[in-house]
């Protein structure tokens, strides 16, 4: 017994000390490291061959190019430094390595000589490919799966977002954690755990994950039940909370730049200086609300990612109104915004969803208003066109027309936010006990604190303002709150 405990306790140090190992190879690899994006996409001829239908249109050319750009924005999206892209049509995939062997030979020349660190390979890489592809090309090779990860690790906040990063994380390694690691572990002159590559200790190292991936379903299990208990005890930030959430590339960090650029009022909050996604700004009229950049949906998300990748948008489950950045110059816009909607109804922020667990009516839906982004974009005709139909749509559901880039409509956009959160919130004027300052403390997270003064018997009079989700809430702890 005594000895299995040990065992354990090993098991877990050397578990850790992996999980810091990776984690220092990806912050060094992270910091302005040169990569190489590579987008290894099936030739028309090969679709044929392969039983889907061939598709030689200048659509389906700058379809490729499209999915290489977007390989691009999440490679930089976590501080590569790009410094070379290439499309490679495929004409079969070769099962040792992917790509062809003169593909191969052809980027190992660029390799060199663009003293590449990391080649992204835009495709899902078996275990033995990218063992194969980091051999003969001497550096570190990840794919689609491996980069997403990277950038969902990152992003995430929640527990349950850092569970579900590591559960996939841990899945995803659990077949190359050996071999595709040895040359980084040569260069490092190695770290114990994953040292010594002989079959019995790749075995013990599975073990090993295959226990840390049981412990994490269940921590997840928990977290997941009392989910809906630590929302309910939210008492997080005091104004109103604004998230972006949209397409990658659709434009949400441009847009929270220029957003927030406007008036950083709150430099010295706390989770402003900690978080860089999350910004304190005032809005014209001068409500102050935060602003959330949220991770960017990603066409094709590799299946073992979903899971997580819902996790990441935990902070729009929070949000008082979500703010959908469509990039409207795209010609996928529709089906990408439909992908989105579907998500954000899915995890119960909009339309009208019951609670799966207790079967009751889930809470107000959140206001939700789409921005029509790279409106400087459109030709003038469809910015005509869109202006017209977003015009022609009930003022609670306008979109508003905007560019990021240029500042066109952004006037517009902020003051429908806060039309939305004025109309929506309610003022109370409280009462508090002098001696009650943990009352008033509270209160300070659950709104605005308008004003706030003594009356005549030295009691605190509090107005505040409450978003809707939190009106119960407020009522609930003090039944003498006065609308106004
Ligand atoms: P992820 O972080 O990958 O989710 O992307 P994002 O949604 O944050 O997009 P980001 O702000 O990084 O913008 C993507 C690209 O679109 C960048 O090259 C921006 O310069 C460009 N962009 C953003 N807004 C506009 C706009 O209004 N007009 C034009 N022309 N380009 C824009």
């Amino acid at each position: 017994m005594t000895k299995e405990i040990i065992g354990k306790a090993k098991a877990n140090q050397a578990i850790a000390d992996t999980k810091k190992a990776l984690d220092d190879i990806e912050r060094d690899l992270a910091s302005g490291t040169r990569a190489y994006v590579l987008g290894p996409y099936l030739s028309p001829r090969a679709q044929l061959k392969s039983g889907q239908d061939a598709d030689r249109s200048p659509a389906a050319t700058r379809a490729m190019e499209a999915r290489l750009a977007e390989a691009v924005g999440l490679a930089a999206a976590i501080d590569l430094t790009v410094a070379g892209t290439g499309i490679a049509q495929l004409q079969a995939l070769r099962p040792s390595t992917y790509l062809g062997k003169g593909k191969v030979e052809e980027i190992e020349a660029l390799i060199a000589e663009g003293e590449i660190k990391l080649v992204i390979v835009d495709a899902p890489l078996s275990p033995i490919q990218q063992r194969n592809l980091e051999k003969a090309w001497k550096c570190k090779v990840i794919d689609r799966t491996g980069l997403i990860l990277e950038i969902f690790g990152r992003r995430a906040r929640t527990k349950e977002g850092a569970l579900q990063v590591e559960l996939a994380h841990l899945n995803y390694q659990k077949s190359r954690l050996v071999r595709s690691w040895t040359h980084l572990e040569r260069q490092r002159g190695g770290f114990g755990f994953l040292g010594g590559p002989g079959e019995t200790q790749i075995e013990a190292d599975r073990r090993q994950i295959q226990e840390r991936v049981a412990k994490i379903e269940r921590d997840l299990e928990t977290v997941v039940r009392t989910r809906g208990l630590h929302r309910k005890s939210r008492t997080k930030v005091p104004y109103p909370v604004v998230a972006l959430v949209g397409y990658t590339n659709a434009g949400k960090s441009t847009l929270f730049n220029r957003l927030a650029g406007a008036d950083v009022f709150a430099k010295d909050l706390l989770f402003a200086t900690l978080d860089p996604t999350a910004r304190a700004i005032r809005l014209p009229h001068g409500h102050k609300v935060i602003l959330t950049d949220t991770v960017g949906f990603i066409s094709d998300l590799p299946t073992m990612l979903v899971a997580a990748f819902r996790a990441t948008l935990e902070d729009v489950v929070e949000a008082d109104v979500i703010l959908h950045v469509r990039d409207v110059a795209h010609e996928d816009t529709e089906a990408q915004s439909a992908d989105v909607e579907a998500i954000l109804r899915d995890l119960g922020v909009t339309g009208a969803k019951a609670d799966p667990e207790t079967g009751a009516a889930a809470a107000l839906p959140t206001p939700l208003i789409e921005v029509w982004n790279k409106a400087d974009l459109l030709s003038s005709h469809v910015h005509h066109q869109l202006a017209a139909v977003a015009a022609n749509r009930p003022a609670d559901e306008r979109p508003a027309l905007v560019s990021a880039l240029t500042g066109e409509g952004i006037p517009k956009l902020l003051a429908r936010v806060e039309d939305r959160l004025a109309r929506d919130a309610s003022n109370y004027l409280i009462t508090l006990d002098p001696t009650d300052g943990a009352g008033l403390a509270w209160l300070y997270t659950q709104g605005e604190v308008l004003e706030r003064r003594e009356d005549a018997k030295g009691r605190i009079l509090a107005m505040i303002r409450v978003p809707p989700q939190r009106k119960d809430k407020v009522l609930q702890r003090f039944p003498a709150a006065k609308a106004r």
